[in-house]
């Protein structure tokens, strides 16, 4: 498999065809790839959506290529991902992020547009995610400009790059969460799809400050069926699960598991998953079976846990997913008839190829498409 991947010497830098020179023409740049046709857009869609943001590294030599349909390319741009990918019949896409305050005017807005469009063309790519997280009022002229956004630069990529993917992140739910009030109805009409970021979703609490999971179960389907009584389509909807955990330092562990935690507020609520710190599942996995309690499971929640002692002697409690927690919300996601799946981030494994890790990444990938 990593023999096709070919090396850097191999890669075609002029442009010796008649092809590859009307790509260059059209393009600017060199195809990297060692065959020219890995450089034309991928225009297929399959049925099922698996869509992988990948922050960078090599790991992804490792990933279950044979579910893939599009790579979120968040990282450095790497030639060798493109090229590869493409070989797969996987889409590659563009990042895509912009102080929304920039872009309130119309001719920003085109102008930016085109930069992404261009550079999308001269790196061979199939697409952007949309991935603004920023604050924004209900009816600001920020809110109007984000909709403009998303349509214009739909329309723009659909046209340049036929068979191309536009699609944005949202919160775990459209209710405000973290002060992103956007027309959500009208970005989902505008763009291919959204991408459902279900993870982070004690962002903001509001009840009692203490350690809870990533992406509870209940808490995630409401999410979507908040989406979906919008009256935006399933088919509108992928649902992003976490392949990361948070690490809770306890003000106090009580006997029953509670780990209570200082306030942190964020945008407006008093208390913060901000308190914990988010760890790769690699890391969680190298940890858990010498933590104090083991992996233990919160039924309400649907999500695994450990406890463990640091070196000065404070109490963590440590929540993440697992291949059961991430398979339950998968059945929901096929019977509910979502678009896809996908994670942040598919670089959090443990990649290094022992027997053990080598399990651990497949049940993880497996766990995407439980049968
Ligand atoms: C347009 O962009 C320029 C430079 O990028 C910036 O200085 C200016 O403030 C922007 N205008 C608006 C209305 O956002
Ligand atoms: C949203 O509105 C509030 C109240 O008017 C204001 O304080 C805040 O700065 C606004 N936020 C943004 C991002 O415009
Ligand atoms: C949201 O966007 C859609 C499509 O552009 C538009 O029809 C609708 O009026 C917008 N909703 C609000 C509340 O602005
Ligand atoms: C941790 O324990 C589980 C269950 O006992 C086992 O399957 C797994 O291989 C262990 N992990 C490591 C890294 O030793
Ligand atoms: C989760 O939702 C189900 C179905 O609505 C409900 O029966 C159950 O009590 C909920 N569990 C929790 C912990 O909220």
């Amino acid at each position: 498999m990593r023999r096709l991947l070919g090396s850097g010497a191999r890669f075609s830098r002029g442009c010796p065809l008649l092809l590859l020179a009307l790509l260059c023409a059209s393009s600017g740049g060199a195809c990297p790839c060692s065959e020219p046709a890995l450089c034309r857009p991928i225009a297929g869609t399959r049925e099922f959506e698996v869509f992988v943001f990948d922050v960078g590294r090599k790991t992804w030599k490792f990933y279950d290529w044979s579910q893939i349909t599009t790579v979120a390319a968040f990282g450095k741009y790497d030639p060798e991902l493109l090229c590869y990918a493409h070989s797969k019949g996987s889409r590659v896409v563009l990042k895509g992020d912009v102080p929304v305050k920039e872009i309130v005017d119309p001719a920003n807005r085109t102008a930016w547009i085109a930069r992404q469009v261009d550079l999308a063309k001269k790196q061979y790519m199939d697409g952007i995610n949309i991935d603004i997280e920023q604050e924004i009022n209900e009816t600001s002229p920020e809110y109007y400009a984000l909709t403009a956004l998303v349509k214009e630069i739909t329309n723009a990529f659909h046209r340049e790059i036929p068979g191309s993917q536009v699609t944005f992140d949202v919160a775990w739910s459209p209710a405000c969460i973290d002060k992103r009030c956007y027309n959500y109805t009208g970005i989902a009409d505008a763009c291919d799809f959204l991408f459902v970021m279900s993870y982070d979703e004690q962002s903001q609490v509001w009840t009692e400050c203490i350690a809870r999971a990533n992406a509870p179960y209940n808490q995630t389907l409401e999410g979507y069926e908040d989406y979906i009584n919008l009256n935006i389509d399933p088919k509108k909807l992928v649902m992003g699960v976490p392949w990361y955990g948070y690490d809770y330092k306890c003000l106090d562990l009580s006997k029953d598991h509670v780990c209570s935690l200082p306030n942190v507020p964020f945008r407006g609520a008093p208390c913060s998953d901000a308190a914990g710190h988010q760890v790769p599942y690699g890391t969680i996995m190298k940890q858990v079976n010498s933590s104090i309690s083991g992996s233990l499971w919160d039924e309400a929640q649907k999500a695994p846990y450990y406890e463990y002692k640091d070196t000065l002697g404070h109490f963590h409690q440590v929540w993440y997913d697992d291949p059961q927690s991430i398979s339950l919300k998968a059945v929901y996601a096929k019977k509910r008839g979502l678009r896809g799946i996908g994670m942040w981030n598919g670089n959090s494994l443990d990649y290094s190829r022992g027997s053990a890790a080598v399990e651990q990444t497949e049940a993880m990938w497996r766990a995407l498409r439980p049968q």
